[in-house]
């Protein structure tokens, strides 16, 4: 049999949240491959190989997984959260490009899993329920000065917003300068929202006004969404739910 390289998404955490596209995909697989955590989700069975790497090694991983697709294997490249976003589905796209040519004839396939900031606005209501971006924090990757950039753009356009990697212990100061950058930026009290561990048994959902937030609210099993000046709060006896609405007056 033909080798294939499937790369999936298999949600924030809850089982419950992993497509049955992709749950097909992991049965059928021979090798699966990952970062440590996300490997270990997966059910050990005889017929499958686990390898799991650390966290920065993704093309080294999606190498990896290429090769042994061009040996005949089914191999799964797993991510957390959906695998277009912020995740391996572009390191294995980056490794084809730059790789050995019989890759590009591979059989790739991209299957999309729920990802955090979905997962996340559907836990306080719909604060993703108009126009809205997604800014990953991280400096690793990218300047920051072009973070800063986009921060204020995507304010200017009065975006509802989502971030993540907001805040790692190598990068301690980043999201401070992010917040500092978004309150002069929106000059208002609009819910800037902490979900941590969403889907998970120990999730917890804040929602603080943007003037009152404070740098260590996030750390990196955050996911921080902000809402544009339109987005609404509704109060009840229970945890409030967060929206924007779908239309803006003109
Ligand atoms: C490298 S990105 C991967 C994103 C993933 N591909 C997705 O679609 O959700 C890791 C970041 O995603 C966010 N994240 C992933 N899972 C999460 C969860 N269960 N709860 C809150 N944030 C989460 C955090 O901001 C974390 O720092």
């Amino acid at each position: 049999m033909s080798g294939s390289v499937i790369i999936v998404g298999i949600g924030p955490g809850n089982d419950a949240l992993i497509t049955p596209e992709a749950q097909t995909a992991i049965a059928q697989a021979t090798d699966v491959v990952g970062y440590i955590p996300y490997v270990e989700r997966i059910s050990a069975r005889e017929s499958l190989t686990k390898h799991a790497s650390d966290n920065r090694v993704e093309i080294d991983r999606s190498r990896h997984a290429l090769e042994m697709a061009s040996e005949g294997k089914r191999v799964v490249v797993v991510s957390s959260g959906d695998p277009g976003v912020f995740a391996m589905a572009a390191a294995v796209l980056e490794a084809v490009e730059h790789g050995e040519a019989h890759w590009r004839n591979l059989d790739i396939q991209v299957l999309p899993g729920i990802t955090a900031m979905l997962a996340a606005s559907a836990a306080c209501g719909a604060p993703l329920g108009h126009d809205f971006c997604a800014i990953n924090l991280s400096d690793n990757m990218k300047p920051w000065a072009l973070i800063e950039k986009r921060l204020r753009l995507a304010a200017e356009a009065d975006f509802a917003m989502a971030f993540y990697n907001p805040r790692s212990k190598s990068r301690p100061e980043g999201f401070g300068k992010a917040l500092k950058a978004l309150q002069e930026a929106c000059g208002d009290d609009r819910p800037m929202i902490f979900a941590r561990n969403v889907s998970r048994p120990d999730q917890t959902i804040k929602i603080v006004p943007l003037t009152e937030v404070t740098e260590d609210m996030a750390d990196m099993r955050t996911v921080v969404l902000l809402g544009s000046s339109q987005t609404r709060i509704i109060e009840r006896d229970d945890a409030p739910l967060v929206y924007t609405p779908r239309s803006v007056a003109g």
